[in-house]
């Protein structure tokens, strides 16, 4: 029978012949009696020291020479370091956001945290930009593609910007978290099902990424889209809830700062009809017209009656 540190490294290896496009590997009867037997060996606690995700380590399906790809759950991610110090180099913005922008995507806690195939997502956008949104963490569409807000909250966000006149590459938009917090366990094709918001650790790790990321840009004004930006980017113990944070302007470091509610929460008020999700949607409006004033951007009579 395969020893755990043998399954372990099988799971490494299917996981990387997944990651370049395999979808399936051939096995022996006799492999796939003794992997069948550790699988079982492992789910019922016979395995020494078995950690949580070689229960769930392999998925085979039908005694046929051809066997389906084994679906793997993913071992767990090594205790978080301190929260890492960043020295940006001196030179223009450009330089000084490559250097980070290499040293994000290179972590190798990062990298650690991101499920095999999927990628550390940085932020994006104008260095230059007067207004920076900051989101959450990264979901599937964006682990993906590597750039933050490109899903369906994304789009949302970008009909936003529209609504404000501006275009997505005249803004910059950056996470907490770098990447996708994980929840234990993925489907066989990589996918995650559901959303967690980010630990205090992760966060903590992360921080120094999108405060360095504000050093360079100096946005005139910064926007905590939901009460994770609010809680990293002003504290947790600040505001209980996005009721209290947003309405008024707030200071980080220096940077005028508006809360808004997060595009995903805005999603979540489509089509209902009632008072409640129309002030929000309202509320979000109205933030964004707030920011649109700070930056000294223009705003027609036009955007003052928009509504999301
Ligand atoms: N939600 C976020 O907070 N950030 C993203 O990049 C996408 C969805």
């Amino acid at each position: 029978m395969p020893t755990r540190d043998q399954l372990l490294a099988l799971n490494d290896e299917l996981r990387r012949l997944k990651a370049g496009g395999q979808r399936a590997v051939s096995v022996s009867e006799e492999g796939l009696a003794q992997l069948r037997e550790a699988v079982t060996a492992s789910r019922s606690g016979f395995m020494p020291d078995r950690p949580a995700e070689i229960a769930s380590a392999a998925t085979v399906s039908g005694a046929k020479p051809d066997l389906q790809m084994l679906a793997a759950a993913r071992p767990a991610a090594p205790a978080m370091p301190a929260t890492p110090e960043i020295k940006l180099p001196e030179g223009d913005k450009p330089a000084r956001w490559n250097f980070l922008r290499n040293l994000v995507l290179n972590d190798a806690t990062c990298q650690a945290r991101v499920y095999p195939g999927k990628q550390v997502v940085f932020g994006v956008g104008n260095l230059d930009a007067a207004v920076m949104f900051v989101g959450e963490a990264p979901g599937g569409d964006e682990e993906d593609q590597g750039e933050p807000f490109v899903g369906r909250a994304g789009q949302l966000l970008n009909k936003m910007i529209k609504a404000m006149g501006l275009e997505r590459g005249q803004v910059y938009i950056g996470n907490i978290l770098n990447w996708r917090p994980d929840m234990g366990t993925r489907n066989a094709d990589g996918s995650q099902t559901g959303n967690r918001p980010p630990t205090a650790q992760e966060m903590a790790y992360c921080l120094p990424f999108i405060r360095a990321q504000i050093a360079i840009i100096r946005p005139r004004v910064l926007v905590a889209l939901g009460k994770t930006a609010v809680d990293g980017l002003l504290g947790p113990d600040r505001f209980k809830s996005m009721g209290a944070a947003r309405g008024s302007w707030h200071s980080y470091a220096d940077t005028p700062l508006r809360a808004s509610y997060h595009p995903s929460y805005l999603l979540r008020q489509e089509g209902l009809t009632s008072a409640a999700a129309k002030k929000i949607k309202r509320d979000a409006w109205e933030d964004m017209l707030a920011v649109m004033e700070r930056a000294e951007l223009p705003v027609s009579e036009k955007q003052r009656n928009y509504f999301l």
